[in-house]
């Protein structure tokens, strides 16, 4: 399709991306048989109809128990390279990817297990492919602030491994206001901060992320459309938005991706970015998320231009590795 080698060509930044989200069925199956571990499922086609969700909580808790196949620093590395390999072949130039230590601290695996396995593959990724990688740890909102800050202190020895921190899970009845204490001393340590927020759970959370957490970006957003005036905020301070269009359809929160908020609030001048979540969960990596939205929301090629763009600037990149990207991009917009 014209469209998908167009938008493969453009330099991108993923920037919302679970690697534990981007587990394939195939590997998952491998992972449990290699640690002679029983899943509830009788083949890959079994888990495939597994897939099927009807909100977010339906979602986390099959997405949790595919993660209690990763055991050893080899089992991370193969996630993580596998993830690697399909965003370089999407044309992704930087990403920064999210993890979740409290699925895997919890079942008594080591930081040290997840942490060696991630940096292996980013390693040799750099080297094979010269991805830009930074790795996003986030607290899981389901568990206690106390769990959330016992973890930070945690991940001491890891710290110049990390870009930054952010917060996911179960977001109604666990507002971001809550975790303001660890996201206090990850700003302290001189981290950037993230956080889900208003995917399921009200504007209010929104603001709360940016007001009490002072996050840099907002994953997901989508609901900050119910409060114009939260709209013009983000508008006004270019606070970008991880948007995750298939992960939306997949859990509901718009009915049809023709529905979804992402060309009305661009058109607002919102910073909207377009990313894939949970791609082996959603039925699409970053590349189909984009063919997908151009599709359904009837995006124009400069659309397509300005969402690269604004990927690049939302990155947390340095000024150097954001120049040479938008450079690349401007001699393709121009062509
Ligand atoms: N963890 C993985 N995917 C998530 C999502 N879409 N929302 C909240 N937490 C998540
Ligand atoms: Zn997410």
């Amino acid at each position: 399709m014209e469209n998908e080698s167009f938008i493969r060509s453009l330099p991108k930044a993923e920037l919302h991306v679970h690697i534990e989200g981007t587990l394939e069925p195939e590997l998952m199956f491998a992972l449990a048989a290699r640690n002679d571990i029983a899943l509830p499922f009788a083949s890959v086609e079994d888990i495939r109809v597994a897939f099927r969700f009807s909100n977010l909580q339906s979602f986390l808790d099959i997405y949790y128990q595919g993660a209690q196949v990763l055991i050893t620093e080899q089992d991370f590395y193969d996630m993580m390279m596998a993830y690697l390999e399909r965003a370089n072949a999407d044309g992704v130039r930087r990403t920064e990817i999210f993890f979740d230590p409290q699925t895997h601290t919890e079942r008594g695996i080591d930081f040290a297990t997840f942490m060696n396995g991630f940096s292996s593959a980013i390693d040799d990724a750099t080297t094979r492919w010269g991805l830009s990688v930074g790795l996003i740890m986030c607290f899981l909102r389901h568990l206690s602030p106390d769990d959330a800050l016992a973890t930070w202190h945690q991940s001491e020895p890891f710290r110049d491994q990390l870009l930054g921190i952010g917060l996911d899970s179960s977001e109604i009845g666990n507002p971001p206001e809550l975790f303001s204490e660890p996201f206090r001393l990850a700003r302290e340590a001189g981290l950037h901060v993230v956080a889900h927020a208003g995917e399921e759970g009200p504007p209010s959370f929104i603001a709360g992320a940016i007001d009490e957490l002072h996050a840099e970006r907002i994953d997901h957003g989508v609901r900050c459309e119910d409060d114009p005036a939260l709209v013009e905020r983000l508008a006004a301070l270019q606070i970008p938005l991880t948007m995750c269009p298939l992960s939306n359809i997949k859990l509901k929160v718009f009915e049809d991706l023709s529905d979804h908020s992402l060309k009305r609030l661009l058109d607002q001048g919102v910073m909207v970015t377009i990313n894939s979540d949970d791609p082996s969960y959603f039925g699409g990596y970053v590349l189909a998320n984009y063919v997908a939205v151009a599709q359904a929301l009837d995006l124009t090629r400069d659309d397509l231009i300005t969402l690269a763009r604004n990927s690049i600037e939302a990155s947390f990149l340095d000024d150097a590795g954001k120049a040479t990207l938008l450079a690349e991009l401007a001699t393709i917009a121009a062509a």
